[in-house]
Formats: C-alpha cells, structure tokens, sequence
C-alpha cells in the first residue's frame, strides 16, 4: 500500500434524471466510513441536487467536463466554475468519449484542466489507447504523449488524478490483463516522475476505467500504481458501485 488514499470515481455519462439520486442514499448508508474516497459525477443537470443530497457524507461531487473559458458565448458549454457553484469538486476532463464525439484535442484538455484548476477543482485527466493502437504496439508511445499534451505544468497530487482508460475496454466487458494494466499504470508514474518530479508522481492518483465490476475490481486493485477506478455502467446501482467500492477498502 502506499500513502495514496484510493479512489472510487463514478461516471455516469449521459445518464440519470432526478429518480436515479435514490441510489445515493442506499451508498451513502453502506458507505459512511470508507477508507477510500468516493466521488460520483452525474449529468451536469443533477451535479448541484446531488451534491446537496450528498452533503456532510463520505460522497464528492464531480463534473464530467467543463469549457476552458469561465464565461462567454459558448452555447452548450458549462464552465469550471459553475460546476464549482453547484457543489462540485473534481471534474473528468479528456474522457475518450469527449475526444471522439467532440472531437477534443489535448491541447482543449490542457486548457480546460488550467480553467478547473483557477476554478479550484481536481481534474480527473484520462488517457487510453484504441484497440488499434494497442494492437500496433503504441500503446505506451500514445498515453505518453496524451499526457505531455494534456497537463499544464502545475500539477499536484491534489489537483491531478490521471484515468487510464483503454477505448476498447469502456462498456465492451473487455479488461486488459493485470500485467497490461500494470505496465501502463507503471509508465504513467514514470512520465509523471520525468515531467513533475518523484514527489508530484508519488501522490498523483492514477485510475483504471473500463468494464471494471463487483466481480473484477478485487484483482485490477491488487495491481501496483492503480489507486482506484474509474467506473462507468457499474457506477449507475448503489449495489454495483458499492461493490467495487468494498473491493477497493479490502486492497
Ligand atoms: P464502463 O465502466 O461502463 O466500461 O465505462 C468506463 C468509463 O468510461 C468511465 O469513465
């Protein structure tokens, strides 16, 4: 173990109204006295309800993205500082999802990860190879260079948390094995270490994301440099998330 508190992170994407915050007191309840933090982000629609249901518990509130501006004409967007107003803490930034759909480069990232840090929120940054990529050996050679892209140069470990998320792994039950999940989360220390220092790279957290469960998360906790999970479908039912959450106190 190191002296890195781990981390339960849920994302639930595009999903989620108003009845889905029943979850919360079920997870809540089982919970309160976790070793681990727990984090959830919701939609942006429920960041602030959920973030007052989850008052004075063990829970955090995060975003799921944010504008690297903090006003301005940008129809859509939400800016770090919103998210901050409504009760968030953290924000995900440069999820591949994001990347993909809107097309967000690591230069976008950077910036907005410097709009959540002038916001005073932790930036959930993630990085993961296509299965192309990984199938052509680059998978170190790309995360490498998400992250030289996507870091500002003021990282700490309270203001960073990294995601190793492979793209092939999100929602598809595929999970790379312990030894891949090793090798990743081990290089990305060590980038951290050549760009920030050993001090910064020994208490950023560095996450797993993608298809991780009740039933496999035991196994990716027990490997070296992975602090926690990123966690999308099984974050949605307090029972699932609870798990993993059971799984990360027990590592
Ligand atoms: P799944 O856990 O549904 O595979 O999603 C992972 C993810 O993308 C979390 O950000």
């Amino acid at each position: 173990m190191t002296d890195r508190r781990s981390l339960a992170a849920g994302n639930w994407k595009m999903n989620g109204t108003a009845a889905a915050l029943s979850e919360l007191d079920a997870l809540i309840a089982a919970h309160g006295d976790t070793r681990s933090e727990l984090l959830l982000c919701p939609p942006h629609t429920l960041v602030e309800r959920m973030a007052r249901a989850a008052d004075g518990s063990a829970l955090g509130v995060g975003g799921q993205d944010c504008h690297w501006e903090e006003t301005g004409a940008h129809t859509g967007d939400v800016s770090a500082a919103m998210l901050k107003d409504a009760g968030a803490t953290h924000v995900i930034l440069g999820h591949s999802e994001r990347r993909a759909d809107h097309a967000e480069t690591d230069r976008m990232v950077r910036d907005k990860c410097d709009a959540a840090w002038a916001a005073g929120l932790t930036a959930i940054v993630c990085v993961g190879e296509t299965l192309a990529e990984r199938e052509s050996s680059n998978t170190l050679q790309i995360i490498r260079g998400q992250i030289a892209g996507s870091l500002p140069d003021q990282a700490t470990g309270h203001n960073l948390v990294i995601a190793y998320e492979p793209v092939w792994a999100i929602g598809t039950g595929k999970v790379p094995t312990t030894d891949e999940i090793g090798e990743v989360h081990s290089d990305i220390r060590s980038t951290l270490e050549r760009r920030f220092g050993a001090g910064v790279a020994k208490s950023v957290r560095i996450l797993y994301g993608g298809s991780v469960k009740p039933d496999n998360a035991s196994e990716i906790f027990a490997v070296e440099n992975v602090d926690g999970a990123l966690v999308g479908g099984a974050s949605l039912k307090a029972a699932d998330f609870g798990g993993i959450v059971r799984a990360l106190d027990g590592a």
